[in-house]
Order: structure tokens, then sequence, then C-alpha cells
């Protein structure tokens, strides 16, 4: 589809209209799609080329000729900074792929790196963000590899996208509410509605990408590059902050140690105010423990309607979470598989141990609301 301007859109950037006019930059997907302010375009072209030939040397000219002196980086708004950390990131990870340390290989991008980082308030490499939703669709879409999975691979962090910034707005809502407030259930039916999109998401990644291809082919691209001295991961799904509808649902006080330490590892990768909403609620009280306390105050055969409806509510959207954890689970237990995979950890840093221990606390919340409204003797 080619609207006004010769910009393609993909259906869900239908679906989630409006994100532009919220005033934040970062926000501003078809703008950003659009730019191109290192001039990258034909050169990124070639890129899938350049990494099937495994040709490091091409990379490296790639990577320098696009380098930006610093006048010119100070000049960029912060749309373009995004768009040329995106441009210099995929040659990057695709540098590192191939076993080259790609900051020592270029060192002039270094201080570009550090500069884009500040100017744009995020790490100084590209994150999930700019490898799918700020990356253009269509005849400039920047890819490693030209794979149709690998498209896929980023058409699903690309539907997401719309889905979890809404739910920031409807989850620091709910923050602020009380089991008992109306309110409570209404903010998590629309949690609800917009956490769905990551099972469509992950169903689609089923349908249409192979754990072998993500483990045998992918995978690597993803690895970490030092920059000054501190490792930073690559642009990989992991980094999908799903974490922001756990965080004032269940997980500021009802976590465990190894995804509080994953999370904080994998908020700096996130955008600034998504960083502030962590740092709000990170000591909160969850909607979990609020409707525990009401409830144990209360006779279960007589709970207030509205208790009851805020519970019913709350169960539904965990449920929604555990069918996306379940799910990906699957796929992720087939690409890390012994005879699969070619890395023991995720390209999030953490083993796969740890989704499994995010499901168990996911269905650990669920089952604690569902049972705190059942009467005692339904089976
Ligand atoms: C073949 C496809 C995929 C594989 C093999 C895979 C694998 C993994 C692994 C191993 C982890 C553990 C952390 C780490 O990587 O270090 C992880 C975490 C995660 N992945 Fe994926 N993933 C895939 C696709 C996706 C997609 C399409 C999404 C979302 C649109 C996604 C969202 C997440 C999230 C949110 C986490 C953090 C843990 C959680 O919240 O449960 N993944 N993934």
């Amino acid at each position: 589809m080619l609207p006004k301007g010769g910009i393609p859109l993909t259906l869900y950037d239908l679906v989630a209209p409006g994100l532009d006019l919220r005033g934040e930059p970062r926000y501003r997907i078809a703008e950003i799609r659009a730019a191109d302010p290192l001039g990258a375009d034909a050169m990124l072209a070639a890129l899938p080329a350049m990494n099937a030939a495994a040709d490091v040397p091409a990379l490296t000219v790639a990577l320098r000729a696009l380098v930006p002196d610093p006048d010119r980086v100070a000049a960029l708004s912060v749309v373009d900074a995004l768009a040329a950390m995106r441009d210099l990131g995929i040659l990057l990870g695709s540098l590192k792929r191939h076993g080259t340390e790609p900051v020592p290989a270029v060192p002039e991008v270094l201080p570009v790196l550090e500069e884009l980082g500040r100017r744009t308030d995020m790490v100084p490499r590209d994150t999930v963000h700019h490898y799918t939703t700020w990356n253009p669709l269509g005849a400039r879409q920047r890819m490693y590899t030209g794979d149709r999975m690998e498209a896929s691979l980023q058409d699903a962090v690309r539907m997401v996208f719309p889905s979890l910034v809404a739910a920031l707005g409807t989850c620091a809502e709910l923050a602020r509410l009380e089991p008992y407030d109306p309110g409570f259930a209404l903010c998590l039916d629309r949690t609800a509605q917009h956490v769905q999109a990551m099972v469509d998401s992950i169903d689609f990644t089923v349908a249409n990408v192979s754990p072998v291809f993500f483990a045998q082919e992918m995978r690597s691209y993803f690895e970490e590059i030092d920059v000054a001295g501190h490792e930073y991961l690559g642009p990989a799904a992991a980094q999908v902050p799903l974490w922001l509808v756990d965080l004032t649902l269940w997980q500021c006080d009802r976590s465990n140690p190894k995804y509080d330490a994953f999370l904080r590892e994998s908020v700096q990768y996130s955008l600034p105010s998504w960083r502030d909403h962590y740092a709000r609620h990170q000591g909160g009280t969850s909607a979990v423990s609020k409707l525990s306390a009401a409830i144990s105050w209360e006779a279960v055969d007589r709970l207030p309607q509205q208790l009851a409806a805020s519970a019913v509510s709350l169960a539904r959207v965990l449920r929604i979470l555990k069918t996306f954890r379940a799910r990906h689970m699957t796929i992720a237990r087939k690409a890390y598989s012994e005879d699969v995979r070619l890395y023991d950890m995720g390209s999030g840093g953490a083993p796969i141990e740890l989704l499994r221990s995010v499901l168990d606390l996911t269905r650990d919340n669920e089952t604690l609301v569902r049972r705190s409204v059942e009467r005692p003797n339904t089976p």
C-alpha cells in the first residue's frame, strides 16, 4: 500500500493511528522510516550480498563511507539521528557476525555512536526498534540477509510496537487506581486488547519463521559489540518491552531475582519515556498485590461486584501474557535445542531457562487471581 508521499504502510500502522501526533519524535515512525540522512539506501541494498559473501573488507569500507563528520552529526534532528543509528547499526552487527569487532575496525565510528546515543537519549548502538519499527518497508528495507523469514521476524516485532505503547498508557493509569474503582477493570480490559498483539505476533512468527533459520542464520547477527569498553547487545526481539505490561500488573513486587536482573539489563535499550515509566513504578504495589489485599478483607462468597469484575479482568490479561509466553517458549526451545543451536545464550543475554521462569511467574500470578474469586467448593 502506498499512501501520499510514497511511504509504504503496514496494516498495523492503520490499526494504531495517531502515534505520531503525540509530540514524541521516536513515535514519528513514518518520518524515521523515510529518512536517509547518511545517503545509505544504495549501499544497504547491497548488504545481504556482502553478508552472504562474508566480505569483511567490503563491510568495513561501507561502514567507513557512511560515518558522518562531527558537524553533520551535531546538526541532525532526533528523527534523522535515529535513522542514522539504524543505518550504521546494521553494519556493526554484520561485521560482528563475521568475527570482526566493528569499533576497533573503524575507530572513527566511536564518537559518532556516542553522540547519536546522546542526541537520541538511547544506548550508543542500534536497538530492536531501529532494526524493526524504524526500518523502512519495501525496496528500502534494511536487512542482514534479505531472506523472507528475516522480513517476517522484523514484521513480527513491528506489529507489537503500537500496542505496547498503548499498553504503557493503560498500565500507568491502572497504577493510580484501586481494585474497587470501576476504572480498574476497564484499564485491564483495554490492556488485554493491546497485549493480544503479542499472541498474534508469536503465531505469525511460528507460521513464518523456522527455528532452524533463526538459530543458524539470524542469531549470529545479534551478537553484542564493544563500544568504549562496554558490551551492548544486538537488536534482538528479547528487547521488545513486554515488561512495560508486567511491571505494574505483577512484576514490581512479585518477581524473582533472575527476571529482575534481565529487566535491569533490558530497560537500557528502551525509549527514554519507557525508562521513566520503569523508574516511577519499580518500587510500587502491583495490581495483583492490590487485588489480593482487597479480597483478603472480604468474604469470598460476598465479594463486592466491582472487586469481582477487577479480578476477572486481571486474570484475563495474565492469561493472554501466559499464552504468548507458552507459545514463544515452544519456538525458542526448538531454536536453542542442542542439535540446532550455535549459541547457548539467547541474543538478549539470558539463557532459555529465563523463559521458563518468567512463564512460571506469569502463570502463578494468574492462578492466584483466578482462585481468589473462585468459591471454595468450586472444583
Ligand atoms: C524464532 C523466534 C524467536 C526465538 C528463537 C526467541 C528466543 C528468545 C529467547 C531465547 C529469549 C530469552 C532471552 C534472551 O534472548 O536472552 C527471548 C526473550 C524474549 N523474546 Fe523472543 N524469540 C523469538 C521471537 C520473538 C518475537 C517475535 C517476540 C515479540 C514480538 C519475542 C519477544 C521476546 C520477549 C518479550 C522476551 C523477554 C522474555 C519475556 O518477556 O518472556 N521473541 N526470546
